[in-house]
Formats: C-alpha cells, sequence, structure tokens
C-alpha cells in the first residue's frame, strides 16, 4: 500500500511540474519554489509507515501537518484541472489553434490554491448541526420525539485535536440529546499520542448514553488500546451486540457490528444475527454499521433504520464517483433500502490521509424519531 501510494504520488507531482510549473512564465527561482511546495506534499505517503519506535505522521506538529495536507490537496485537485487543460491543449494542437500557455497554467493554479484553500478550510472547522425528522413503523408513543445525535468519522489527530473534539463536543450536548451513537473511526494514531486528543467525548451528555461501533480506522493503529480507552470516554462500543431501551410500555433497540476490516485482522467481524440475538419482536432496531456498503443484506434483518459513515461523503466532486462505485452506490444522504432506512453521514471532521472538503461540508446530525 505504502509503496503503490508513493509510486502514484510521485506520478502526479512529476505529471504537475511538467504540466503546471514549467509552462509558467516566472523566475526559476519562483519554479523551484514552487516544485518544491508540490513535492512536500509527497510526505503524506507517511501516513502509512510506522517507524520502529511506533512514531506516526499524526505525532507531527499541527503546523508542519496542515503545510504537507495543503501541499498534497493542492496535487489532488490541480490534478482534475489539469487534465481538463491539456485535453484542450491537445485540441487546440489538432485543429491547429494557438494555446496560451502561460495564462493557461496561471488560471489553474489560481483555482487550484483557491479551491486548496476553501477546501482545507471546509475540512477543519466545526460542523453544523444537520436535523432529520424520522417516521418509524412501530415506534412507541414514548419515543415520539426523541433526539438521537450522530458523531462520525471524528477521526481525532493533531489536526483536528482536542480543541475541536471539544466544540463538537459542546455543540452536541447544546442540542439536548436522548442518545448519542458513534459508528466508527473515531481517531487516528495511538492512544499514547493521540488520546488527549479524544479525550473530550467523556463530556458528552444525554439520557440513555454513548454507543458505538468500532470503524475501521480503530483497526489500523491501537485497536487493543482503544477498545480499553472508549469505557472510559464514557463510550459503550456495540460489537455485535445490543441494547434495548424502555419507556413506559415500549421498546427501542439499537444493535451495533463491528467493521469488516475487525475480520480480516483475526478479530471480531460484523455478524448481525449474533448483534440481534435476544431482542423482543415488533420493536423498531437502529442499526450502527460503520460501511454503507452492507445495507441491502442487512435489511433483510428487519431493521428501520441503518446509520453509517466511512464515505466522508465523497469528500470533492470527481471523487464523489469512485467512492460511489466503492461503496455500492451509497454516499451520502438517505437511502431506501428495501423497508429500511439508511442514513449515510458525511462525517462529522475531516480524516488526515485527504484533509479537503468542497462543496461536501461535514456535519453533527440529529434525528428526531416520529411514530407513523
Ligand atoms: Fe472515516
Amino acid at each position: 500500500m505504502f509503496y503503490a501510494f508513493v509510486m502514484i504520488s510521485i506520478s502526479m507531482c512529476a505529471y504537475e511540474i511538467l504540466s503546471l510549473i514549467l509552462p509558467l512564465k516566472f523566475s526559476i527561482q519562483t519554479k523551484i519554489l514552487l516544485s518544491l511546495i508540490l513535492i512536500s506534499g509527497l510526505a503524506k505517503g507517511f501516513l502509512f509507515v510506522r517507524t520502529p519506535t511506533g512514531f506516526d505522521i499524526y505525532e507531527l506538529p499541527y503546523f508542519i501537518q496542515l503545510f504537507i495536507s495543503g501541499a498534497y490537496n493542492f496535487i489532488i485537485v490541480a490534478l482534475f484541472m489539469l487534465v481538463i487543460k491539456d485535453f484542450i491543449f491537445v485540441a487546440c494542437k489538432v485543429f491547429r489553434i494557438n494555446f496560451p500557455t502561460h495564462n493557461a497554467s496561471l488560471f489553474v493554479l489560481s483555482l487550484a490554491l483557491c479551491s486548496t484553500v476553501y477546501g482545507t478550510y471546509e475540512a477543519l472547522k466545526v460542523p453544523a448541526v444537520n436535523t432529520h425528522e424520522i417516521y418509524i413503523e412501530n415506534l412507541g408513543k414514548e419515543f415520539d420525539g426523541m433526539k438521537i445525535a450522530m458523531l462520525v468519522d471524528i477521526h481525532a489527530d493533531t489536526l483536528t485535536d482536542k480543541n475541536f473534539v471539544e466544540a463538537v463536543v459542546n455543540k452536541t450536548n447544546a442540542l439536548n440529546p436522548d442518545l448519542i451513537l458513534i459508528p466508527g473511526d473515531f481517531v487516528d494514531g495511538q492512544v499514547k499520542s493521540q488520546g488527549k486528543n479524544l479525550a473530550p467525548l467523556k463530556n458528552l451528555k444525554s439520557k440513555f448514553g454513548v454507543y458505538g461501533t468500532t470503524g475501521n480506522h480503530e483497526y489500523y493503529f491501537d485497536y487493543k488500546g482503544w477498545i480499553n480507552e472508549f469505557p472510559k470516554l464514557n463510550v459503550k462500543i456495540l460489537e455485535n451486540e445490543n441494547v434495548i431501551f424502555t419507556s413506559g410500555d415500549s421498546k427501542l433497540i439499537l444493535a451495533g457490528v463491528p467493521d469488516s476490516t475487525g475480520g480480516q485482522m483475526g478479530l471480531s467481524a460484523p455478524n448481525l444475527k449474533q448483534a440481534l440475538k435476544g431482542i423482543p419482536e415488533n420493536s423498531p432496531i437502529i442499526l450502527m454499521d460503520h460501511r454503507p456498503s452492507n445495507a441491502r443484506e442487512n435489511a433483510k434483518f428487519n431493521i428501520s433504520l441503518q446509520v453509517s459513515g466511512h464515505t466522508h461523503g465523497g469528500q470533492m466532486p470527481g471523487i464523489y464517483y469512485l467512492v460511489k462505485r466503492a461503496n455500492k452506490g451509497f454516499v451520502r444522504g438517505w437511502y431506501d433500502v428495501e423497508k429500511m432506512k439508511l442514513y449515510v453521514s458525511p462525517g462529522t471532521s475531516q480524516w488526515n490521509g485527504f484533509c479537503l472538503r468542497l462543496f461536501d461540508p461535514s456535519e453533527i446530525t440529529l434525528f428526531i424519531l416520529r411514530t407513523l
């Protein structure tokens, strides 16, 4: 994975130096400086490397990470624009039309720079609340109006640190939720370096508690460490388990399955049948599954609502379609899957691997349950 990522990144960088930097009528010093800034984005490759001492890129200081992320974001954003520019360049050559090489490169440079700055700001800002009323069959009247807040893909790390997580926690508590769900990708990095950045989660407040499931990123760094850490943050992880909430004569079931990465690593794999063991009949079921791609199989288990994340909403036009393809058509928002409703959150934060959001804002999701 590391070598593939580095080879692709080096190829993109080399193409951009040839197509974007060289045609500019700038001094040689300016061109070298711009090229070096682009090349600094290649340091993103070290996301996938762990030194023998256990050090990872997430431990680098904030501004170094921000600079590397900005350079890498620029490489990705400019790539799409350069491909279009070079397509027009080739067409002009074929039809013998004069092509303004310097001006076209300058335009791409300016547009990509503005998009990078805006997209990086969008990725790092504290998200707004997105509220949805959802009508659920068989929901008892006691649960009518129940408020469920969902945070997902928090990916706490040096870029979205304890100040960011604290701001999200305060904004969530201000909603006065009855229940809080966090279906995966809490953090990137190890407990010893990132525990402090996720620590504000322990201040989340709700009547029925805070429940989560693992996402793929919980397995990449320090699974055992995080599984021990979550109870200290008052987060109960549901790994093929359920919990039954009772109010008056009504019951509401919350179930959770782990991410499939767990099974691939010899840890617990998602098993919805086991997750639903012992539940009463005819009570509505809310399921947390980090990935939306299992929704069609999950819908066969009489689930009322599945909540997922993982896709980050596609992050930017162009990549959106790749993400859609990789997640069986589910990227962002509401989907009807047979009788089950699926909500895919774009995530509450950013992922350091590509810290950019263009026309794809993150959110704190608030569901308000309604009886049919
Ligand atoms: Fe994620």
